[in-house]
């Protein structure tokens, strides 16, 4: 029987996930994105990374975008590599750190240049500047489904690295599908497993769209009682270091999937197609979700 949650928190990550890997935008449309997220009702919004600038610089005006905002009731959270990208986060007012690694040694190599012991090891650093700070810590797991270097991954790395973050004080584990190759029947066995370990609430699902079943793999873990979701307005994005990789599953999409099943979400979809349409005339591009596309051609008719 499926146990589908009340109340499903979005944690939007087009800010940071999806302009990473997208052309490069002014602050100020960083901003612009931001507010209107906010102003659709998202709470949780991922502003941006505190990481080489080298590796990734489109991220480098991480501190003038948060700068910039002033939305006291919505959780802006940032990735934080190391300590350095943790104090720098922390200058600009940023509550909460995500901290990431993965569940393939391949990947973590070519994403944070390190092994995963190595990245809890910097972690720890993180951690407890963030408990000296009030500050809370999500862990980010990638390559849960899937590695774009070794291929298969075992799901016992999953639980390993999982718990790992947990051990060190992470709040919540987001399980990464970073190339998008997951399917239901993948995410059922996963979460067979995790499930036994760790409590669904300490859960949430990042599934990127690479080959089409992000919406279908929420469902599925929507159905195992998770109820934490990371998406991105307008589908915006990829990974740096996963070839290939399309953008994170779109919010729109997951918001209308959520009011079919009758579960609350406090988004207005309307803002947020809204939202969506000015990043993508920013980036010249048109929306990756097919809920945003309809409502702008029903707008046109
Ligand atoms: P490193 O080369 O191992 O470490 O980088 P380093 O300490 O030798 O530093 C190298 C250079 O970076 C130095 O500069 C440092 O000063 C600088 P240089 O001397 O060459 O001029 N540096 C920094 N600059 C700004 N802020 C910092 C910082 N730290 C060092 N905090 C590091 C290690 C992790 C920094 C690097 O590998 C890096 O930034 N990687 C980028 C990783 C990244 O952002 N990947 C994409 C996000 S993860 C993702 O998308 C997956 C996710 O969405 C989940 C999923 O989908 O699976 C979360
Ligand atoms: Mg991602």
């Amino acid at each position: 029987m499926a146990q589908f949650p009340d109340f499903v928190r979005i944690v939007e990550v087009g800010a940071r996930d999806g302009l990473q890997n997208e052309a490069a935008v002014s602050t100020q449309d960083k901003v612009a994105l931001i507010n209107a997220l906010a102003d659709a009702g998202l709470k949780d919004i991922e502003a941006g990374a505190f990481v080489s600038p080298k590796w990734v610089p489109q991220m480098a005006d991480s501190s003038d975008v948060i700068s910039a905002l002033n939305l006291p009731n919505v959780n802006l959270s940032a990735l934080t590599p190391n300590l350095r990208g943790a104090e720098a986060a922390k200058q600009v007012g940023i509550q909460e750190f995500a901290i990431f690694t993965a569940a393939s040694e391949a990947f973590c190599q070519k994403n944070i240049n390190c092994s995963i012991d190595e990245s809890i090891d910097r972690f720890k650093d993180v951690m407890d500047f963030a408990k000296a700070n009030n500050i809370r810590v999500r862990g980010y797991v990638s390559c849960v489904m899937g590695c774009p270097y070794q291929g298969d991954v075992d799901y016992n790395d999953v639980l390993k690295v999982s718990e790992r973050l947990l051990e060190l004080g992470c709040y919540e584990i987001s399980l990464g599908d970073t190339i998008g190759v997951g399917t239901a029947k993948k995410v059922d066995e996963l979460l067979d497993l995790l499930l036994q370990h760790i409590d669904k609430s300490k859960l949430a699902v990042h599934f990127h769209d690479t080959y089409g079943q992000a919406l279908t793999n929420i469902y599925t873990a929507l159905t195992r009682g998770i109820a934490t979701v990371d998406s991105a307005v307008a589908g915006l994005g990829g990974c740096p270091y996963a070839k290939g990789a399309s953008g994170n599953v779109a919010t729109e999409d997951v918001v209308y999937l959520l009011q079919g099943l009758g579960i609350e979400h406090g988004i207005d979809l309307e803002r947020l197609a809204k939202a969506g349409w000015a990043i993508c005339s920013a980036l010249n591009k048109q929306p990756v979700s097919k809920v945003s596309l309809a409502l702008k051609n029903t707008q046109n008719n």
